[in-house]
């Protein structure tokens, strides 16, 4: 594929993307309890004609934190600038992002724990007081300006809440976490999908989709996206479970939306630390994946579906773990 090919599809691809996003709050699926709350703040905030508090959105990868942004943006009929923490080198480059704001403008910036320190220093003002202090010259012959900001709202996005310094997490008067979406909403979603594309898709493979997403709208789109492949050959672009279930099998993801790398992890426990208690470190250098990887991905869906727990020692493989792996399990095995 040459370069204008690739430019092309690249940007085919982030629109069909876009378009799968919801403009508006109520086109937004799940997220229930913060849908609720965000709408009362934005109407008050729209009703004051002031900005919205600044906003933080936490939880884990592919829960919607960058459309939720989005979307408050579009109810608040602002505009909104997308950074994200590790393409802040400088302390120039915040300076030049806010100073290019409207007022009631937000700014997002995804993965906000990764905000170098000395940055992170420089939105504290302009967090609080709408200015930015920016230090001119150097050694001796340094001194301090002040320069006035539109207001503006900043939201900060990250899988690691754990992570940000108190004084950050501090100036954020609205702070969201994220849950994983119930079946139901993964399936509404994945009808939702269907329609975009313009995909039949039948009730028992939309039920299967939802099942193997591991409560994570970019999972059921993904998931999609393959399967649609395979019904758009075999089909006429009609999805059905049979094709659902062999696409996902291909895939290497199980009815429980469990990969190679959720086995693998829980054979490293079971295998070699005989079910543990095993470090974090000890897990991901096993199974050659990243720890921030391990922890953010691959941790908080085997957690949360009870196949691992957390320890002080370190992480232990349930009696679920065991089953699904086809080992026997036998009471006491599980030491904290
Ligand atoms: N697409 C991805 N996430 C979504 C959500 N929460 N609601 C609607 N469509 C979505």
């Amino acid at each position: 594929m040459n370069k204008q090919h690739l430019m092309t599809s690249m940007a085919i691809k982030e629109d069909e993307e876009q378009s799968l996003r919801p403009e508006k709050l109520n086109q937004y699926i799940g997220q229930d309890d913060i849908k609720d709350m965000l709408s009362i703040y934005i109407q008050a905030a729209k009703k004051r004609h002031e900005p919205l508090d600044h906003m933080l959105l936490y939880g884990p990868p592919g829960l919607g934190k960058t459309t939720l942004a989005q979307v408050t943006a579009n109810e608040l009929d602002v505009k909104i600038k997308v950074t994200s923490g590790p393409t802040i080198e400088k302390s120039g480059d915040l300076a030049a992002l806010l100073s290019s704001l409207e007022p009631g403008d937000v700014l997002f910036i995804d993965e906000i724990h990764r905000l170098p320190r000395f940055v992170e220093e420089v939105l504290y003002a302009a967090m609080e007081d709408f200015v930015l202090d920016i230090v001119i010259g150097r050694d001796g012959e340094s001194r301090s300006i002040r320069i006035d900001l539109p207001p503006f709202t900043l939201i900060g996005a990250t899988t690691r809440f754990g992570d940000l310094s108190a004084p950050l997490r501090d100036r954020f008067g609205v702070v969201f976490r994220l849950n994983y979406y119930s079946n139901k909403d993964l399936q509404t979603i994945c009808k939702r999908t269907s329609a975009v594309y313009g995909n039949p898709i039948d009730e028992d493979a939309v039920m299967s989709l939802a099942r193997r997403s591991r409560g994570t709208p970019r999972i059921v789109n993904r998931l999609f996206r393959r399967v649609r492949d395979f019904a758009d050959i075999m089909n006429e672009g009609h999805i059905t479970e049979t094709i659902t279930n062999e696409a996902l099998l291909k895939l290497g993801i199980d009815a429980h939306g469990l990969d190679q790398t959720d086995y693998r992890y829980l054979e490293a426990i079971i295998d070699r630390y005989q079910g543990g208690p095993a470090g974090l470190d000890a897990i991901a250098t096993q199974i050659a994946e990243e720890v921030t990887t391990v922890e953010d991905v691959y941790e908080p869906f085997l957690l949360q579906e009870g196949y691992i727990k957390r320890t002080p020692r370190g992480r232990v493989a349930t009696k679920k773990a065991y089953d699904i792996l086809g080992k026997p399990y036998y009471e006491g095995f599980l030491k904290t």
